[in-house]
């Protein structure tokens, strides 16, 4: 029998989440053209279905960032001299491990606090890791990047990890106060670890959201049946087309869901009906690729000071660290 040791702490309570995703539900809804923010794909089913894609061909990002990870997380360790790694959106925490193993033989780290809005991978991954990692504390914290951040634990001199290229799901006005949420949490002494995906060839970018196997067309759906559960709603997920454009001016891959046929949704818990017009399309994602000095000027506005910048050798990915300033 395996024991429990790892604790989750929730930042917002079911009716608080409720009420975030209602609210964010009937704007969306009601917006023309229609969207819905990306944190809602992240129920048990959608962030198995993210793990998934991770493991297509098609999809580098993370093999990339793994590969940077390995050849520096001995420097990031040696840099941040931390005695806590908060990660936000940790997920299934896979290549956490990496820097968990260097920060862990630097020998000052006692705690790991996994920050997501997934409760369910918060609990599977942060077990695993507290089992692994005997001498380090594990604190998962379940919240909204966007809205908890003051409320997260400081436990010493913090490594602040935010891997994935997850920055670029946000939009441009929400990176900024994002960015400076988190400067505001951390003191001179702290370090912040992003990863970034890259500006790279279109063709390469839209199949690396648009995989043969259908595995990102059916995480796009997720949403829907997420939202037939926490809303009462009747979307008929296969009613809609998995669509990932590349938009070159923002540089971004756009994923939307588009309306096979003209139809109605009801929204029970919001009494709210929704048309659909037959080849409409509602965004669902932003993912945005960064260029190396956009990001440092985005860091700099955010009141940090970027001390490192790597690549993969095909500089496909990037990881940036940085200091407060
Ligand atoms: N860091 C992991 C997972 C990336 S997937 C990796 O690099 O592979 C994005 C993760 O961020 C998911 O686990 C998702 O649940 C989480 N997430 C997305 N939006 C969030 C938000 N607003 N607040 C907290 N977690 C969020
Ligand atoms: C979590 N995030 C960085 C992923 C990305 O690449 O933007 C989410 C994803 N969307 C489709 N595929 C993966």
């Amino acid at each position: 029998m395996s024991m429990r040791v790892t604790t989750v702490q929730r930042l917002w309570t079911d009716a608080e989440m409720a009420a975030t995703l209602e609210n964010d539900a009937r704007r969306g809804l009601t917006a023309t053209p229609k969207d819905l923010p990306p944190k809602w794909f992240y129920d048990q089913r959608g962030s198995e279905l993210f793990d998934a894609i991770t493991e297509l061909p098609e999809y580098y990002p993370t093999r990339r960032e793994r590969w940077i990870l390995s050849e520096r997380a001995g420097e990031i360790a040696d840099l941040a001299g931390a005695e806590s790694l908060v990660e936000l959106g940790s997920g299934s925490a896979t290549k956490t491990r990496i820097l968990l193993d260097a920060l862990t033989s630097g020998g000052r780290l006692h705690s790991y606090l996994p920050f997501d809005v997934c409760e369910e991978a918060l609990a599977s991954s942060g077990e695993e890791i507290a089992q692994r990692y005997p001498g380090v504390s594990v604190r998962g914290v379940v919240g909204d990047f966007e809205r908890h951040l003051h409320l997260i634990p400081r436990l010493g001199r913090q490594l602040v990890a935010f891997l994935g290229g997850t920055i670029g799901n946000l939009m441009p006005e929400q990176r900024l106060a994002f960015l400076r949420k988190v400067r505001a949490g951390m003191t001179l002494e702290d370090h912040l670890l992003v990863g970034a995906d890259l500006v790279k060839d279109p063709v390469r970018l839209v199949s690396a959201y648009d995989d043969p196997a259908g595995v990102t067309a059916e995480f796009n759906r997720n949403v829907l049946r997420v939202l037939n559960r926490q809303l009462d709603a009747d979307f008929d997920p296969d009613g809609y087309e998995h669509v990932a454009v590349w938009d070159p001016d923002a540089e971004w891959i756009e994923m939307r869901l588009r309306a096979r046929r003209p139809h109605r949704v009801r929204l029970h818990r919001l009494d709210l009906a929704v048309a659909f017009e037959g080849g409409e399309e509602m965004r669902t994602e932003v993912s945005a690729k960064f260029r190396p000095d956009g990001l440092a000027a985005e860091l700099s506005a955010a009141g940090f000071r970027r001390v490192r910048y790597w690549t993969d050798p095909d500089g496909d990915f990037s990881l940036s660290l940085a200091v407060a300033c």
